[in-house]
């Protein structure tokens, strides 16, 4: 069933809560990518023209004591936020009490007020995280009506979701919500076929229960990243001293068994001797591992191998980094899928969040892809098929 929207509910003079990620990566207190916020602006800037009083707030790292505190204050955040609005947002730097309460009796409809870090609840008894009934029901009483933005968060049930949403009725999704439901769960629901899905990153333990779904769903799986080694492995090939988790050979090759063809495994590899962005690297078939080299992306042949595999795909889903991109060296198969996606005409291309989305908006590909998730494990949770409690709360249509 669809859930409600923004849309379906009157905002004109209301409080409105709108939970929001803005979770996003900060280095020496600057933010360094912003994609998060600008994600969300079309939700508040709709509050903000509706006439409403529009009351924001978000978790920020992780907060276990005190001194956590410091490096996770959302207080940057709200100066990123009113530079993108060129609006002034209010920052409230508690997360209850009197001040906070009288910050939002006092707003004029248009405006916005931010307050502090969910996450600082955390510090005594893991109140938001544990979704505590009473932090939920005091968050809840502070407006009118609640938004949930934050697809990224929803496969947390944490007081500043589903604990809020218990206490509205008009509990409905954002703009960036519905568009993650929509692109993610059409994809894996209702894909316009074929539908090849791409998965990379590090470990296929991470990946068994979204390989294990999308083998139901999806016509082909191609698989890059270190996680190809165990399925190697599990071929019996020499993976010398690439990331390899031995305790998961076995299943890895229960899975290819099941797949019956439908995984495809890189064809070649790009190795190394040491973990390193300036170590020479030569390119092997995957029969040609040598025990003292690791691989640390995949090599051309590839790339061949995959853009054939995607040729007329109508729906593509990809997570995961096909090798380390972090180093230029290793980044040319990351970055070469996301050149060959771009590429693909009358394609749906969705990535999942995470690391393949940071590489590719970081690699000038933002507009080149139907949907670029905001979601890392929350997408994820989508592609194994979960019910994410951060949607299951929202009121239906
Ligand atoms: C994310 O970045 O994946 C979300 O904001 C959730 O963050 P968490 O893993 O700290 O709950």
């Amino acid at each position: 069933m669809a859930k409600k929207t923004i849309r379906d509910i009157d905002l004109k003079g209301k409080k409105v809560l709108i939970r929001v990620d803005f979770n996003v990566p900060m280095q020496d207190g600057k933010i360094t990518d912003d994609n998060r916020i600008v994600q969300a602006l079309p939700t508040i800037q709709y509050a903000l023209d509706q006439g409403s009083k529009v009351i924001l707030f978000s978790h920020l790292g992780r907060v276990a004591s005190e001194s956590d505190k410091n490096d996770n204050s959302l207080y940057p955040v709200a100066l990123k936020l009113a530079s993108l609005l060129k609006k002034d947002v209010k920052f409230v730097s508690t997360t209850r009490g009197a001040t906070l309460e009288q910050t939002i009796n006092a707003m004029q409809e248009g405006e916005i007020v931010m307050f502090e870090n969910t996450r600082f609840e955390d510090i005594e008894g893991k109140k938001e995280s544990k979704n505590n009934p009473e932090l939920g029901a005091y968050w809840a009483s502070l407006g009118d009506c609640f938004v949930n933005d934050a697809f990224g968060t929803a496969h947390r049930a944490h007081a500043s979701n589903v604990g809020i949403a218990a206490h509205h009725k008009d509990s409905v999704a954002g703009f960036l919500m519905e568009k993650e439901i929509k692109f993610l769960g059409n994809a894996v629901d209702e894909p316009k076929r074929p539908f090849v899905a791409i998965l990379g990153g590090a470990k296929v333990s991470d990946k068994i229960s979204v390989i294990e779904n999308l083998l139901t769903k999806a016509d082909k799986i191609l698989i890059g990243g270190a996680m190809a080694y165990t399925f190697y492995k599990a071929q019996g090939k020499e993976v010398g001293l690439s990331k390899c988790e031995s305790d998961f050979v076995d299943l890895a090759k229960g899975l290819l068994e099941k797949s019956k063809g439908k995984l495809v495994l890189p064809v070649d590899v790009v190795l190394s001797k040491q973990f390193d962005a300036n170590a020479p690297a030569r390119t092997a078939t995957t029969t040609d591992i040598k025990t003292d080299e690791m691989g640390l992306d995949v090599g051309e042949a590839t790339l061949e191998l995959f853009k054939k595999e995607l040729q007329g795909a109508k729906t593509v889903v990809w997570n995961g980094p096909m090798g380390v991109f972090e180093f230029e060296r290793f980044a040319k198969g990351t970055i070469g899928l996301c050149e060959i996606l771009a590429n693909m005409e009358d394609a749906i291309t969705i990535i999942g969040g995470g690391d393949s989305a940071a590489a590719a908006i970081n690699n000038g590909y933002e507009t080149k892809f139907t949907h670029i998730s905001t979601g890392g494990g929350a997408s994820l949770e989508y592609l194994e098929g979960k019910k994410l409690p951060g949607i299951e709360c929202l009121a239906e249509k």
